[in-house]
């Protein structure tokens, strides 16, 4: 695999001329000249994302209500050739309409014949549909599929196959395969974006005024950890400790891509030409092309490297295969806005061709396999990086056909790509009546349900389609439930529930609950900064999202967190049934999202460091901050938190 990886690699690398330097002061001077602009969201964009939101949400509707379970081939692979069996379900999917999906099948007879056996509600099993073959596959295994109109009241299935020697089944170990229509995502009609009022009646002022006053910090300690004194042009550290106790001067993949992701989104913010802010990416594309050619260990799945751009070669849990993907959108990402401000299409070619799609070629040969979860501890398929895997090869899709790039060839191989990972995203949703997200699949030392990494999955890799993004029913349900857990975890949440001017905090969240890093070594986790800001960004956008599309859904899934008690639920009492933006009940849910924002903002606030510094943890039961301090991605996750509320308090201006 590291073979063709590499080969891959060395096919189409002319290097990258090298570009006249600034240095970090005049960067930093720059930057923050501008950061009362990068405060107010332009007109453009936001009358863009009203109309683009309303333009998505009407033309995907109809092809959201879809739920998939599948497997990856090399999992398969290990299932049938361990445990011999002559067939195994692949993947599955129901529409509503079609059960759709894939299987292997051992090829012990040249004539068979294979059948999907179905139930319906009423515990009726007299029906079937056929499976065909489509195509052979390895070590005399062969791929058939089957799709088929079903009844809407379709429950289960087996498979059964049959040859002249005999009769096999593969009934998921005698569980069948339950068939799900996912939880409401689709039947809830709103009115147009520009009929609505905004609401905003959960917003605090004293996270209004907290916010103005912070942000602009924010932004500087994160640009002084850019390229600080003693890296190379380009490096991003993880935070500025270089000590034997806490060690992030390191240049992390995935750290990095957020962060450039959230200097973007300052530009963005612009939405003008900062040459200043465009030599940023420059130089992260020229260290990014540095560190792909290094040859390191797990080549572009390496976590972290040195502040010189070399591989770090020590111990670590390798590989980490959300980086590439991340690092991939955060360029298109930046390549889009650069050519719609009138950057120069060479440049985004340049950019396409060393660096991008090496991150693409790399995500397309990974994403089938095992590798560490975003906290570095757990080998396993992991709802995060999966999700960014799938946004990134959805965005190289679109960027692909775009007129810069004109690569109709690669569009229509990443599109394919991308369909295979959409039928595939469906697998972390558990089985049952009410549908968390598992954060881990298959985890080799693991099993995690409840994890920030499903809040932070939601709102980076969300693609625009509604599925697994902050107003998914399964969404919201797996946070209430990662809320609760928190609550129970840390001694904080009992201790400390107001401020100090006796106002309402939210609950402090961490990675997970029986998290043992404490931000040096291992003793008891701590709630973390970039949780906390997580799960407030995720309420902004939901509440954005109900707001544009006029309508909330409540079902079996998301009632629980709506009318869960405070702090970890909205304290709300709604019914399940699906509001338009004119019932009191919308605005309650709206105005309750806002809140439960604002609250994990102010939990922030309670225990940042003075002068606005902020760490990476605080202490789970004094509240005192823990672990490196001006960890960067703290900064960003902040900065990205605001950007999603003024998107909803200044929405109706626009
Ligand atoms: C263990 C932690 O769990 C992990 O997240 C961290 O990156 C490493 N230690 C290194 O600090
Ligand atoms: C530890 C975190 O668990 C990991 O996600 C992060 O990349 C590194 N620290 C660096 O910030």
């Amino acid at each position: 695999m590291l073979g063709n990886k590499q080969a891959l690699l060395s096919e189409s690398k002319p290097s990258i001329p090298l570009r006249a330097a600034k240095s970090p002061k005049q960067l930093l001077a720059a930057a923050s000249m501008n950061v009362v602009q990068a405060l107010t969201l332009s007109r453009f964009a936001l009358m863009c994302s009203v109309i683009c939101a309303w333009y998505i949400w009407v033309s995907t509707k109809n092809a959201l209500l879809e739920t998939t379970t599948n497997r990856t081939t090399s999992e398969l692979y290990t299932i049938v050739t361990s445990n011999n069996k002559q067939v195994e379900v692949e993947n599955y999917g129901f529409d509503g309409k079609t059960l759709f999906g894939t299987l292997w099948v051992q090829n012990i007879a040249y004539e068979k014949s294979l059948k999907i056996v179905y139930s319906t509600t009423d515990g009726n099993w007299n029906n079937a549909l056929e499976a065909v073959y489509r195509e052979p596959s390895f070590d005399g295994y062969e791929i058939w599929e089957f799709s088929a109109a079903v009844p809407l009241s379709i429950a289960q299935f087996y498979v059964e196959y049959k040859t002249a020697g005999g009769i096999y089944y593969d009934n998921n170990d005698a569980q069948n395969y339950v068939v799900t229509l996912p939880p409401s995502r689709d039947y809830c009609i709103g009115s147009q974006y520009d009929e609505m009022n905004t609401i905003k009646s959960g917003f605090q002022s004293d996270i209004t005024e907290y916010f103005s006053a912070a942000i602009p910090h924010f932004i500087a300690h994160l640009f002084k950890n850019i390229n600080p004194e003693g890296t190379a042009r380009g490096v991003v550290v993880a935070a500025p400790q270089n000590n034997t106790v806490n060690n992030y001067f390191f240049h992390w993949i995935r750290d990095s891509a957020l962060v450039m992701k959230t200097v973007n989104q300052i530009y963005m913010a612009q939405n003008t030409r900062n040459k200043t802010l465009e030599r940023l990416f420059f130089d992260f594309q020229n260290i990014t092309y540095k560190m792909q050619n290094e040859n390191a260990n797990t080549g572009l799945g390496e976590a972290k490297f040195n502040v010189d751009g070399s591989d770090y070669t020590g111990d670590w849990c390798r590989p980490q295969d959300d980086g590439p993907a991340l690092r991939a959108t955060t360029f298109m990402q930046f390549a889009n806005q650069y050519l719609s401000v009138g950057g120069s299409s060479n440049i985004v070619k340049d950019m396409w061709q060393n660096v991008i799609l090496a991150d693409l070629n790399y995500v397309v040969s990974q994403y089938t396999n095992k590798g560490c979860d975003l906290w570095e501890e757990v080998v396993g398929i992991h709802f995060w990086t999966f999700g960014a895997q799938r946004k990134a090869i959805h965005t190289a899709a679109k960027f692909a056909s775009s007129a810069t790039i004109g690569d109709p060839t690669s569009a229509a191989r990443f599109y394919k790509i991308a369909k295979t990972l959409d039928g595939s995203y469906s697998k972390f949703q558990t089985p049952g009546s009410l549908h968390f997200i598992k954060a881990v699949l298959r985890g080799n030392n693991a099993v995690r349900i409840f994890d920030a990494a499903v809040p932070l999955g939601a709102i980076h890799n969300d693609n625009g389609d509604n599925f697994f993004s902050p107003t998914d029913s399964r969404v919201l349900t797996t946070i209430h439930r990662y809320v609760l857990s928190m609550k129970q975890e840390y001694p904080l949440n009992t201790i400390n529930t107001t401020n100090a001017r006796g106002l309402p905090l939210a609950v402090a969240v961490g990675r997970y609950s029986g998290d043992v890093y404490d931000g040096s070594g291992t003793s008891a986790g701590n709630p973390w900064y970039i949780a906390n800001a997580a799960i407030a960004e995720l309420v902004y956008r939901a509440a954005g999202m109900f707001t544009k599309v006029g309508c909330v859904n409540v079902d079996m899934d998301n009632v629980g967190f709506f009318n869960g008690e405070e702090p970890a639920g909205l304290g709300l009492s709604v019914s399940i049934g699906s509001y338009g933006a004119e019932t009191s009940e919308f605005a309650d849910i709206v105005g309750a999202l806002e809140l439960y924002g604002d609250l994990n903002v102010r939990r922030i606030q309670n225990h940042g460091a003075e002068n606005y510094h902020l760490h990476e943890q605080f202490h789970r039961e004094t509240g005192i901050p823990q672990g490196v301090s001006d960890l960067t991605w703290s900064y960003s996750a902040l900065i990205t938190a605001q950007i999603a509320r003024n998107e909803l308090l200044f929405g109706k201006k626009y």
